[in-house]
C-alpha cells in the first residue's frame, strides 16, 4: 500500500549560508512536485532538517528536534521525515540516526540532494527507509531549481568544499574537496537573478579566494568579481568566506576598483597567537594578517571588517589568549563571531594534548565578547552623522530595515515601502548590533 502523497513541506535549516542555499534547492525540488510550504512544522506533511556539525551545539539542536519528530510521527504516521546536510554526511552519524530514530524516512548527506525525488518515491511507493550518503557531489546538482527565500538578495554558490584542513574543522570531511563552478554557469545564474529583480548577490564558498584553481582555464576570484560586476541590474556583490592565506593583492585591487563590490570583508582570524595559528594549520601569522588589514584599509577606505574567532583551542595558554585580544584591539573589527573550541570527531585537534576545561573556555569567551562588543559599539558610533546607502530588505508598519555596504543593519522610519530599493539615509543613533537612520529629503 502506498502512503499518502505529501502536499506541504517544512524545512528547518541549521548552519552556514551554504546550507541555507541548499535548503532553497530542496524547496525548489519539492515545489517542482507541486508541494507548497506549510505554515509551520506541526501542519506539514513532510519535514526536512538540513543539519550542521561544525560545533557540538549545532548537533545537539538537531537531536532535540529528532525527539520532537518522534512525537509528531506518533500523531501522524503519514508524516514524511528527512534529514540531510553535514551531520549524516558522516557515515557513523547516518547509521546512528538510522538505528536510534527508525522513524526517519530519508537520511542523506550533502552530495546527493539532486536525487531527493527518487528517494521520496522509494519512501512513498515502496515504503522503504532510505539511507544514502555519497562521497562526492553529483554534477547534475548544478542545474537544480531553487525556491529562493529572498526577493532582492540571493546566495550564489561559486565553489564547494574545502582543501584547507584546519586542524579543528570538520567541514573538509563533510563537504569534500574544493570544486568550482565555471564562470559561465555562475554568470548565467546571476543574469537570471537580475532579470527576476534581484539587486544583490552573495558569492558563496568555504574559501572563495581559491576559486577556479581546480578548473582547466584557472579563472581566479578577482576575475570572477569583474565579470559579475558587469552584470546589469545587479547593484551589490558580497562574498563569503575569504581565507587570509589566499587574500592577495589582486583581490584587494579588484575590491577597490569594482563599484558594486561592497565595502566589507569577512576575514576569519581564528586566533592571534602564532603558536596557536600554526597548531590550527591556518598558514599565516598574526603579522601577515595585520598586513592584509592594512592593505585593505588603504585600498578601500571605510571598509568594514568582520571575523571569526575561536577561544580555548587545545594548548591555548593565557598568554596565547591575550595575543588574540591584542590583535582584536589592533584591528578593531566591526563585529566578530566568537566560538568556544568544540572537539570534532576525526579531526587532528580533537586528539591533541592540552584540551581545556569548559570553565576556561567560557571565561575566555566572555572576556573576548566584552572587548569585541565595546569595539563594535564604538565602530557603529563613528557612523553617526554619516550618509549611508542602504538596500532596503523589509518594511513593517512604518519601519524599514536595510543594510549598508559594510553590511550593517539600519532601521529607519518611512512613509512607504522601500523594499528592494537603494536609499540614502543619515545615521542618527548607534547600538552594538544595529543603527538607526533617517531618510534624506530627496527620497
Ligand atoms: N570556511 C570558513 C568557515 C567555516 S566554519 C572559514 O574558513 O573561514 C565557520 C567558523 O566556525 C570558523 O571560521 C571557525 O571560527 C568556527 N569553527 C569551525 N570549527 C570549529 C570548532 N571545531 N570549534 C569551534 N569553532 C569552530
Ligand atoms: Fe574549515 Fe578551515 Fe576550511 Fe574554513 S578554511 S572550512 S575553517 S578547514
Ligand atoms: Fe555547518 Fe556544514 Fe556549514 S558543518 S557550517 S553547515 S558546511
Amino acid at each position: 500500500m502506498t502512503r499518502n502523497v505529501p502536499r506541504t513541506y517544512y524545512i528547518q535549516t541549521y548552519g552556514c549560508q551554504m546550507n541555507e542555499r541548499d535548503s532553497e534547492t530542496i524547496a525548489g525540488i519539492l515545489q517542482g512536485r507541486g508541494m507548497t510550504p506549510a505554515r509551520d512544522m506541526e501542519s506539514a506533511d513532510l519535514i526536512m532538517v538540513n543539519t550542521c556539525t561544525v560545533r557540538d551545539k549545532a548537533e545537539q539542536k538537531v537531536y532535540g528536534l529528532l525527539g520532537r519528530f518522534r512525537e509528531l510521527k506518533e500523531v501522524n504516521p503519514n508524516l514524511v521525515l528527512g534529514i540531510c546536510g553535514c551531520m549524516p554526511q558522516q557515515q557513523k552519524v547516518a547509521r546512528h540516526i538510522k538505528s536510534r530514530y527508525p522513524f526517519m524516512d530519508i537520511i542523506i548527506g550533502t552530495h546527493n540532494l539532486s536525487l531527493l525525488n527518487t528517494y521520496l518515491e522509494q519512501v512513498l511507493i515502496e515504503r522503504q527507509q532510505v539511507l544514502e550518503v555519497w562521497d562526492e557531489r553529483a554534477e547534475e546538482e548544478l542545474a537544480l531549481p531553487a525556491r529562493r527565500s529572498g526577493k532582492f538578495k540571493a546566495f550564489v554558490n561559486i565553489n564547494w568544499g574545502c582543501n584547507n584542513f584546519c586542524t579543528y574543522c570538520i567541514v573538509p570531511y563533510v563537504r569534500g574537496r574544493e570544486k568550482s563552478r565555471t564562470p559561465e554557469a555562475i554568470v548565467e545564474e546571476i543574469e537570471a537573478l537580475a532579470r527576476d529583480g534581484y539587486k544583490e548577490v552573495t558569492l558563496l564558498g568555504q574559501n572563495v579566494n581559491s576559486y577556479g584553481k581546480d578548473l582547466p582555464e584557472k579563472p581566479n576570484f578577482a576575475q570572477l568579481l569583474k565579470r559579475v560586476n558587469a552584470i546589469d541590474g545587479i547593484e551589490r556583490i558580497r562574498f563569503m568566506t575569504s581565507h587570509p592565506r589566499d587574500a592577495g593583492d589582486e583581490l584587494i585591487a579588484a575590491m577597490a576598483a569594482l563599484p558594486k563590490v561592497c565595502k566589507h570583508m569577512h576575514l576569519p582570524l581564528q586566533a592571534g597567537s602564532d603558536r596557536i595559528l600554526a597548531r590550527m594549520n591556518r598558514g599565516y601569522t598574526a603579522e601577515h594578517y595585520l598586513g592584509i588589514v592594512e592593505k585593505l584599509r588603504q585600498a578601500v577606505p571605510d571598509i568594514a571588517l568582520t571575523t571569526d574567532l575561536i577561544v580555548g583551542f587545545p594548548g591555548e595558554t593565557e598568554e596565547d589568549f591575550q595575543d588574540t585580544l591584542s590583535v582584536v584591539r589592533q584591528v578593531r573589527f566591526d563585529s566578530a563571531f566568537t566560538f568556544m573550541y568544540s572537539p570534532r570527531r576525526g579531526t587532528p585537534a580533537a586528539a591533541m594534548e592540552g584540551q581545556l576545561s569548559s570553565a576556561v573556555k567560557k571565561d575566555r569567551l566572555q572576556k573576548l565578547m566584552e572587548v569585541q562588543n565595546q569595539i563594535s559599539l564604538d565602530c557603529n558610533r563613528v557612523l553617526v552623522g554619516t550618509e549611508q546607502q542602504l538596500l532596503v530588505e523589509e518594511c513593517d508598519h512604518g519601519s524599514c530595515k536595510g543594510r549598508t555596504s559594510g553590511n550593517k543593519l539600519v532601521f529607519f522610519a518611512c512613509d512607504k515601502d522601500y523594499s528592494g530599493q537603494l536609499v540614502d539615509v543619515k545615521i542618527t543613533a548607534a547600538k552594538t548590533w544595529s543603527l538607526t537612520g533617517e531618510l534624506g529629503d530627496e527620497a
